[in-house]
């Protein structure tokens, strides 16, 4: 299936509370081409109005990060693990995430990413480990299914604590270099 079609397939979702408060899902955008996808945890207060995943503050600094790391927000793929935004922001709930995950499944099989960098605690626990602290497992390569997936802090966290920033941009580092490696495959 397209990424198209899966948009479509899931535009009218209630298989989860979340959808409840939504003004927009919001599905993901990039190119589904790409092989690197970001997951973050799920739209917040800009991204709901507008439908575009990472669109707020989070989400400038995520640009930047990206921005600096030479990686075109354009040419990789960003989504989130729930679809719908969780009310006051909070973090999604273990069956909500569950819920959401047949969406995010069929994105993969669309896109065949090669390489996955999960955002922060609730993607990370989500997709590698559900005991996963994400202070312990940030920056380290894990594979799944042939998949190689990097966890690192979201940029959410970031703001609240700069100084996991230095960190956050060795990740990145390491992103890079993975995703320039296979590019040039
Ligand atoms: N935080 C997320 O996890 N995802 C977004 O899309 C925006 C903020």
């Amino acid at each position: 299936m397209e990424i198209e079609e899966i948009y479509r397939k899931y535009a009218r979702c209630t298989r989860c509370p979340l959808h409840r408060g939504r003004q927009h899902i919001v599905m993901g955008e990039g190119n589904p081409e790409s092989p690197l996808m970001f997951v973050g945890e799920g739209p917040g207060a800009e991204e709901d109005r507008q439908g575009r995943p990472f669109v707020g503050r989070a989400g400038q600094l995520l640009d930047k990060m990206l921005e600096a790391a030479e990686i075109p927000r354009k040419d990789i793929y960003i989504t989130n693990i729930v679809k719908c935004r969780p009310p006051g922001n909070r973090t999604p709930e273990d069956e909500e995430m569950e819920t959401c995950k047949v969406i995010l499944r069929e994105q993969f099989v669309a896109i065949r990413p090669v390489i996955i960098v999960t955002l922060g605690s609730a993607p990370t626990r989500s997709l590698i480990d559900p005991q996963a602290r994400i202070t312990r497992v940030r920056g380290k390569w894990v594979e799944r299914k042939g998949v190689r997936m990097m966890p690192t802090f979201h940029p959410a966290y970031l703001l609240r604590n700069p100084s996991g920033k230095r960190d956050a941009w060795r990740d990145f580092q390491a992103v890079r270099d993975a995703y320039r490696e296979v590019l040039a495959r």
